[in-house]
């Protein structure tokens, strides 16, 4: 069977480790997470970047600095992953649905204004599949109607918009390093902080609604609980894992967009026949091969996809179902039709990209797809 994911280990992963734990510390906040964060701030010119346990934690720690609260509103994408959401909700939110754009998947800034009230506390943006929303535009409406903009960047990692790395855009950015993931940790994520004035607290936030940050600094002789928070702090472990990725960066985004463009330039006869759709990089965006997707014509034809290519020994699989329309939402939802989110949602379907995936495997999953349309 060719998996959908593959987890890989690409360098010093296990000695990091070791090396972590022969160190006498693998809690929290020890070297190699030192290590990642400064990783990220050189390379991408973020102000200051804290590593967490998830994706999901950093966007809850962006919602508790934001001090979001019942009677809150907050615009999203209905076509996200579950996290986005639940981070708001979580305090108590009213999350906003808005529709994406049939081009590139991404929230529809054009319907964003109007779901605007004097409510409306924050938009969180999704750059999906890793490519870039409309920012300017974006940014121009959270700037004139006084709202915090978060990026939802868990696919974004080795993103940009006209050339500026997706993650510094908003107040806050969330990165994933899931195991599906570019870069990939198990489980893991980052909290990318672009406005200084909230760093001090979300350091407090993630140590459980303690000054322990400054204290291990030597800033304070003892540390106290002082705010709310939790724990959002990744072991070690994570930290020594993830640094080994970091290192290889550039070879893994090179090897996961060439498979992104092989699949693009071997599928273009199906697009070109009118049988699938495949994905639409605006000019203002870059990819970072994070995931492929290609638009059946319907659900039906989508899942009898599944099965052809499961029955072939290739596991493809769909992406998100509509939050609006979730069974925990649903009675939420102000009852608005997304009918972008519906139709796409039924009809996408992503095909394996991992950075171990052997040229011939790729060969057999486009002749099987064509075999499928033939
Ligand atoms: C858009 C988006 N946000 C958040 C997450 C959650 O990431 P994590 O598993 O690191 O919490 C995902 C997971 O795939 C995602 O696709």
């Amino acid at each position: 069977m060719i998996p959908f994911n593959k987890p890989f280990i690409i360098g010093k992963e296990l000695d990091y480790i070791r090396q972590a734990v022969e160190s006498g510390k693998i809690s929290g906040d020890g070297l190699f997470t030192k290590k990642c964060q400064d990783f990220f701030c050189s390379r991408y010119h973020f102000k200051k970047v804290l590593l967490t346990t998830s994706c999901t934690d950093a966007l809850e720690m962006s919602a508790l600095l934001l001090n979001i609260k019942e009677g809150d509103e907050v615009i999203m994408p209905s076509f996200t992953y579950v996290s986005t959401a639940t981070a708001f909700a979580l305090r108590g939110a009213h999350i906003v649905f808005a529709d994406i754009d049939p081009e590139t998947l991404n929230i529809d800034a054009s319907q964003i204004e109007k779901l605007i009230t004097e409510k409306t506390k924050a938009i969180v943006v999704v750059h999906y599949a890793g490519v870039a929303c409309q920012m300017d535009e974006i940014i121009d409406i959270a700037k004139r109607n006084n709202i915090f903009l978060i990026e939802d960047a868990a696919l974004s990692i080795g993103s940009s918009y006209k050339s500026k790395p997706l993650g510094s855009f908003g107040q806050f950015a969330a990165y994933s390093f899931h195991e599906t993931k570019n870069i990939i940790a198990g489980e893991g994520g980052a909290l990318i902080i672009n406005d200084e004035s909230f760093s001090e607290r979300a350091e407090i936030i993630r140590e459980k609604g303690t000054n322990r940050s400054k204290f291990f600094r030597g800033e304070v002789d003892k540390y106290n609980w002082v705010d709310l928070g939790s724990s959002f702090l990744p072991s070690e472990i994570i930290a020594a894992f993830l640094y080994a990725q970091l290192e290889h960066i550039d070879q893994i985004l090179e090897k996961r967009i060439k498979i992104w463009d092989r699949y693009f330039t071997e599928l273009r006869d199906l697009e070109k026949k009118n049988k699938i759709r495949l994905p639409r990089i605006p000019e203002y965006a870059n990819k970072n091969g994070q995931l492929f997707y290609i638009l059946c014509k319907d659900a039906d034809e989508r899942g009898k996809l599944i099965k052809f290519l499961f029955d072939k020994k290739i596991k493809a699989v769909f992406h998100y179902l509509p939050l609006h329309n979730s069974p925990y939402y649903k009675d939420k939802h102000d009852g608005r039709v997304l009918p972008v989110t519906s139709d796409i949602s039924d009809r996408l379907l992503r095909v394996p990209l991992f950075y171990t995936l052997e040229e011939k495997e790729q060969n057999y999953i486009i002749e099987m797809i064509y075999g499928f349309y033939k």
